[in-house]
């Protein structure tokens, strides 16, 4: 049974997924909800290696998406299910809304053929509310911190980010239930005042 909601953050690099996060966690807080806050690939031991492997070692496509949702059925089973069953609410930062924007947007792996790894790993689970970050990648790029040592995905090509957001949009088409698109161009505190109705309203 499922107490808790299911909130991701979704985006491509530098779109302020990050800025957000804690404060999404603290409107929840004050709202008297525990928060357990985790991230993907990752948010396991087993996970954050799977994470380090894939965010720095050269593999085959398919590999890499089969990794994915690896690190994803073990968080699933050892991190999301067991806290929403608790009834807290969980925030993770990207979940399998960022397989189908990066390995397929972005790295051209048909839907087709994720569906049926998403059938697997979680027939019964999807996020409450999906919060997509939404930028040019202009603004994503001009925002990314030079000085940071990037990793195998934001070492990309533009055309890469482009068919990654573009993978997110189709998502968002597919399930406008679930998916709230924030125009990530506006300042921090005109994007916390729609979070904060959003938030408010699940
Ligand atoms: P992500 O987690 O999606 O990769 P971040 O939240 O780390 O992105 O944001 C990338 C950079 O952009 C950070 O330096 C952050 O301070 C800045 N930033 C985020 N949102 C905005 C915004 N709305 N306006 C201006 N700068 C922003
Ligand atoms: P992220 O934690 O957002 O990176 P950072 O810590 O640098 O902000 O995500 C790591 C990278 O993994 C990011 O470039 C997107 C990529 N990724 C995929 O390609 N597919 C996926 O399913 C997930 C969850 C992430």
């Amino acid at each position: 049974m499922t107490l808790g909601k299911f909130i991701t953050f979704e985006g491509i690099d530098g779109a302020g997924k990050s800025t957000h996060l804690a404060f999404v966690a603290e409107l929840l807080r004050a709202a008297g909800k525990t928060v357990v806050l985790t991230r993907e690939p990752g948010g396991t031991p087993l996970g954050e290696k799977l994470r380090t492997l894939l965010l720095h070692e050269a593999m085959d496509l398919e590999t890499e998406a089969l990794l994915m949702f690896a690190a994803r059925r073990e968080h699933l089973a050892q991190v999301i299910e067991p806290a929403l069953a608790r009834g807290d609410w969980v925030i993770s930062d990207r979940f399998t809304d960022a397989t189908f924007a990066y390995q397929g947007g972005g790295r051209k792996l048909p839907f087709e053929r994720l569906e049926v790894l998403e059938q697997w790993v979680h027939p019964h689970r999807q996020p409450d509310l999906t919060l997509l970050f939404d930028v040019p990648l202009d603004v994503a790029r001009a925002r990314l911190d030079a000085t940071r040592e990037l990793d195998r995905f934001e070492r990309e090509k533009a055309v890469f980010f482009e068919d990654t957001r573009q993978g997110y949009l189709r998502r968002a088409a597919q399930f406008p239930q679930r998916f709230r698109r924030i125009d990530s161009t506006r300042s921090i505190e005109a994007i916390q005042a729609e979070l904060r109705d959003l938030v408010g309203a699940l």
